[in-house]
């Protein structure tokens, strides 16, 4: 998939700074990720290791004719997957406050607001100390976060029990 193709999304997702911002970050972003339905592209997320351990989603977006078809859903589902293989325990998303849409979808796979003095991640809580700055969350936006692959968790396979 070529990024450019990902731009018409953007233009009709978002206004203003984030729209320039979200543009920017296409082409900057380690990892970009589409969805497409025949040959269209209608969704695309863009991801990032932010730290070891840390990963970011900075944008998800679904072409307006084609939201509430669980397009953004398969795209946040993709992304934890891939934060999840890369050994992540933390998964950050900026949302702006009264992006309802936005709010429920991360909300749907357990993301909480964090708090701005909330306990670092690697304390406890969900803090984002140090990280706040390559993540721009700008004023009228809330940071997200949930935990994954907790430490000291594992799961693995037993032998056929008796
Ligand atoms: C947020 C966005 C990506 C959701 O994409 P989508 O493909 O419509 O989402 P899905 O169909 O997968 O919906 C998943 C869940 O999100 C929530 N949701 C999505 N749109 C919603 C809306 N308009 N109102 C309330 N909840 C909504 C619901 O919980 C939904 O689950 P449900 O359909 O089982 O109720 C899309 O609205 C969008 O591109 N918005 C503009 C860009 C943006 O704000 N991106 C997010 C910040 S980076």
């Amino acid at each position: 998939m070529a990024r450019e193709e990902a731009v018409p999304i953007l233009i009709d997702s978002f206004v203003g700074i984030y729209r320039w911002h979200a543009k920017r970050t296409l082409f900057r972003v380690s990892i970009v990720r589409g969805v497409r339905e025949g040959d269209d592209l209608i969704g695309v997320s863009m991801l990032e290791n932010l730290a070891p351990g840390v990963g970011y989603v900075y944008y998800i977006a679904v072409a307006s004719a084609q939201r509430r078809r669980g397009t953004g859903r398969l795209l946040l589902d993709d992304a934890l997957e891939r934060f999840r293989s890369d050994h992540a325990e933390i998964v950050y998303a900026a949302a702006e406050e009264d992006n309802l849409a936005s709010l429920a979808l991360f909300g749907g796979r357990g993301f909480r607001v964090v708090e701005r003095d909330e306990m670092g991640y690697q304390e406890g809580g969900l803090g984002a100390w140090g990280l706040r700055s390559k993540m721009m969350v700008v004023s009228g936006e809330v940071l997200l976060g949930v935990r994954i692959n907790p430490p000291g968790t594992s799961i693995a396979l037993v032998p056929p029990l008796g």
